[in-house]
């Protein structure tokens, strides 16, 4: 059997789910370069790096040193920016960012024969969903500049296969959430705009309140339903693709969630039980583009991956959470 060599790149290990990666990547003996606009210095995961560029992802220069230095057996590209309202004001930013320098790191995998592409995407691909439990086949229809520059890389994808033989498989991501507390990392947006992370700031007295946005939605309790994925799970996914991938399996898109959806009140309910903390919440009108209800089909992962979420409960992963935001908060 051909033996693969075990370096890989990793762009946006300095990020949220990046770093989660890397520690997986660590743990199974992988190797992971790093690309990322961060040094390694402010890097949490830096520790489970081989190597550390500090750099842009669309730097030609940079990547044909890193392709010409290492033996790269795939590249997991986690880099971008990820704030839906933001991409509606600057949609300049966020289509450089996440289309043209994901264009160029193609370019330069192409030049270099370098594959598979295993390429951190998003369920904003499907914009307001048709049906309650989304499956890939679903269309793709986003509903602003971040869901689009994402949908696009998906086409770049597909266009690099046909034309040059680029392997690749995308990861629409659901809500992302949790924390690896055993090895020091955790969410750590700035500014931070997700839920959990916030409501949790409201119990450790980092913040007054939660503000909550929109209770007269078609939904059983009238808030927005979501499917939250613990970052581990998200991890653990990226490697059952890669093994897929590297064993010569087929190109693909696959969701990742678990199927199952939590209210924004269930959210604030289970925190309450979690952390013990009344968690005073402030009721606002809906907040623009946020769809009633995004749960992901994720049958295709189980069944061509055999991957199967394992700390996705929404207590366990509300319980890491709150170790992380108590960590946070002791250092503030
Ligand atoms: N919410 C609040 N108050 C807050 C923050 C969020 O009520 O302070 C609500 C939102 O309105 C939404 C739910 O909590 O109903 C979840 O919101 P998040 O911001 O945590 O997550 P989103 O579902 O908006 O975003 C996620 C990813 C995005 C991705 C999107 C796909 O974080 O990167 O799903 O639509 F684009």
């Amino acid at each position: 059997m051909k033996q693969h060599s075990r370096a890989l790149l990793v762009t946006g290990g300095a990020g949220y789910i990046g770093s989660h990666m890397l520690a997986e990547l660590h743990r199974t003996g992988w190797q992971s370069i790093v690309l990322d606009r961060v040094s390694a210095k402010q890097a949490p995961a830096a520790r489970f790096a081989a190597h550390w560029y500090s750099g842009e992802v669309g730097d030609e220069t940079l990547l044909q040193h890193i392709f010409s230095s290492h033996a790269i057996a795939g590249v997991l590209h986690f880099a971008a920016h990820i704030q839906v309202a933001e991409s509606v004001a600057k949609p300049g930013d966020y289509y450089a960012n996440n289309v043209a320098q994901t264009l160029q790191l193609l370019r330069s995998m192409a030049q270099h024969g370098v594959s598979p592409l295993i390429f951190s995407s998003t369920a904003a691909v499907y914009g307001i969903p048709n049906t309650p439990l989304i499956a890939e086949d679903h269309p793709i229809q986003p509903i602003n500049p971040y869901g689009r520059g994402k949908a696009m890389a998906e086409q770049m994808l597909a266009d690099f296969h046909a034309a040059h033989g680029l392997r690749f498989g995308c990861l629409r991501y659901f809500n992302a959430a949790g924390a690896d507390i055993a090895n020091g990392l955790g969410e750590c947006h700035e500014p931070e705009t997700h839920l959990i992370p916030l409501v949790l700031r409201v119990a450790s007295g980092r913040a007054p309140h939660i503000t909550l946005f929109g209770q007269d939605y078609p939904t059983p309790d009238g808030s927005c339903i979501r499917d939250y994925i613990h970052v581990k799970d998200l991890a653990s996914a990226h490697l059952r693709l890669l093994e897929y991938l590297l064993a010569g399996g087929e190109d693909a898109h696959f969701n990742l969630g678990t199927g199952h959806g939590h209210s924004v009140r269930a959210v604030v309910e289970t925190a309450r039980s979690v952390t013990h903390h009344p968690i005073p919440a402030e009721w606002q009108p809906r907040r623009a583009g946020d769809p009633p209800q995004l749960v992901a089909d994720a049958t295709r992962a189980h069944t061509i991956l055999g991957w199967q979420p394992q700390h996705s409960d929404l207590t366990t992963i509300i319980r890491d959470a709150w170790a992380w935001e108590q960590h946070l908060a002791s250092r503030s």
